[in-house]
């Protein structure tokens, strides 16, 4: 495969502090299906995501639980892999911040850093924040409070090695001009210019002495590199950088996308440019901001008892019904509600009552009028037929800059007004009046329409729904995959006359009681 038809995506690594929340999951679910899109466009496309292992936090954590932090991330390393795999996603690699590979060049990072005057030893006096691990200066603070959770801040005052942010300033500043793009969305971009950028760099502080679980600096012991600078360059170490095998960093750096939620923009929009820089290296083309996951009371926490977790969704209602849920919920970088209504909602609305429904009647149709036969390419083409295909064809064409833009949400959207056109042409089409004035041509060209939209749409919802697409095919009993390329969209295939679709068409999504829906997953959120 030539070297540009590479694609690298990555997600953030996640702190393995406790169980993975629906909100958490979102973003690899988001990642995964870019990938699954990208491989359909022939790309060689390579997902990295992983654990965020050291820090005082997670040491607190384990200490809590009564475990060494080395048992504690063991042991949820294992369950944030156990939840990908039940969420089919396929990741290329999974890295750990305690793996060997990730540490030692860390270190080796650090030491340069250190040799090229990009880092220097000095004392530390600030206001930081326990849960985030982060310092903040007084005019950070809201309210006094910490400006990212609002939790109680304490001052405190330790030896410090700092990274020197204000060298790299002026370089950051013409990165963004000759990139503006750089951010999804632009907004986002505008915040942290604005915030953090404009009022000029702070150094960072890159080590701690007030904990030990985390990567030791060569010749000062009692200082521990500082979870951002451990753990932004895990997009890196993950590809054997400054190993003995660089090949895949050759092959996929830099980051063709990079997803991450609004809370972390400043490390990724601001520190880890200026690490790349410091190191030669080139930045991402790409970091795609998305907003948060939350519940009517606020942000989800265990103590309100308001989290909801995927499992119980997927086990209940299916795999593709959590992630279709979740990859409509956030759109544009902006926050998005779980409520029990909704979901049900979407998923007796969307998914039951629009797809599923138009897969039956589809199939239902062709069994009935013509014995299960698939339609012949149709050949007379009404008004009705032409603005139909017009619609399609639009569409497609917008579903693909959204897909290329990795903007699922909207792309979802688009897919489903398809849906919604192609119910409706049933019901401008009236087959069953075709069918007892005995127009069987004119039936099967209809059939054929209708067969036309499903293939499209299976094709189109195979990246995020990859189960729902096969079973589309399945049904319509497509096994040709050349049919089910991106590529063959704009096509209009001869289908094989021997075929037949499904003898009873199986429900993609059984209707959910409304009422008791919404009290089961209430339930299942005290769980
Ligand atoms: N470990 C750091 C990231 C380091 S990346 C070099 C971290 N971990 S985290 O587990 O706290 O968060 C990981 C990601 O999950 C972040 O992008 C964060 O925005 C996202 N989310 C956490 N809660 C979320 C929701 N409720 N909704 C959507 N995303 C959420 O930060």
């Amino acid at each position: 495969m030539s070297e540009n038809k590479k694609y690298y995506i990555t997600t953030p690594i996640y702190y393995p502090s406790g169980k993975f929340h629906i909100g958490t999951a979102y973003t690899t679910v988001l990642a995964n299906t870019v990938k699954k899109y990208r491989q359909m466009r022939g790309y060689d496309a390579y997902m990295l995501t992983g654990t965020d292992e050291h820090g005082q936090k997670i040491q607190e954590v384990a200490m809590s639980r009564g475990k060494t932090p080395q048992e504690h991330v063991d042991e949820m390393a294992e369950v944030a892999k156990e939840l990908w795999k039940k969420m089919k996603i396929e990741y290329n690699d999974f890295i750990r911040t305690t793996e060997k590979r990730h540490e030692e060049v860390v270190a080796q990072i650090f030491e340069r850093f250190v040799q090229n005057g990009d880092i220097y030893k000095g004392e530390y006096e600030g206001w930081y924040c326990t849960p985030c691990e982060t310092y903040f200066t007084p005019t950070q603070l809201v309210d006094g409070k910490c400006p990212d959770c609002g939790r109680e801040v304490k001052k405190m005052k330790e030896e410090a090695y700092f990274f020197n942010m204000k060298k790299y300033e002026k370089r950051l500043i013409e990165f963004y001009e000759e990139n503006p793009d750089f951010i999804d969305p632009v907004y986002r971009k505008n915040e942290i210019f604005n915030n953090f950028i404009k009022p000029g760099l702070e150094d960072l502080c890159v080590t701690r002495t007030s904990f030990d679980w985390g990567i030791k600096i060569k010749n000062d012991e009692k200082h521990v590199i500082y979870v951002w600078l451990d753990a932004l360059t895990n997009y890196i170490t993950a590809l054997g950088y400054m190993s003995k095998d660089e090949t895949k960093f050759n092959k996929y750096w830099p980051a063709d996308l990079q997803i991450v939620g609004k809370d972390i923009i400043r490390f990724h929009g601001i520190y880890w440019p200026i690490f790349l820089m410091a190191l030669g290296l080139p930045t991402p083309k790409k970091l795609l901001v998305h907003g948060w996951v939350m519940m009517k009371d606020g942000k989800m926490s265990k103590s309100k008892g308001n989290v909801i977790y995927p499992e119980v969704l997927i086990d209940r209602y299916g795999l593709d019904s959590t992630k279709y849920f979740l990859l409509k919920v956030l759109n544009n970088g902006q926050d998005g509600v779980f409520t029990p209504e909704g979901f049900v909602e979407m998923y007796n609305s969307d998914l039951c009552n629009d797809l599923g429904n138009l897969l039956n009647r589809t199939i239902g149709m062709i069994n009935k009028y013509f014995k299960g036969k698939m339609p012949q390419k149709a050949k007379e083409y009404t008004e009705i037929d032409k603005e139909f295909q017009k619609i399609i064809n639009e569409k497609i064409d917008s579903i693909e800059k959204n897909m290329d833009n990795s903007h699922i949400c909207d792309a979802l959207s688009e897919i489903w007004e398809i849906i919604s056109k192609a119910n409706k042409y049933i019901d401008e089409t009236m087959p069953w009046v075709l069918y007892k004035e005995e127009k069987m041509e004119e039936l099967d060209d209809v059939m054929y329409h209708l067969v036309e939209a499903l293939r499209k749409v299976g094709i189109m919802i195979k990246p995020a729904m990859e189960d729902t697409s096969n079973s589309i095919f399945e049904q319509l009993n497509i096994k040709d995959e050349k049919l089910q390329s991106w590529e063959s969209l704009k096509e209009y295939p001869e289908y094989n006359q021997e075929l037949k679709v499904i003898e009873k068409g199986q429900p993609l999504f059984e209707r959910l009681e409304v009422e008791k829906e919404i009290e089961e997953i209430l339930e299942l959120m005290k769980k």
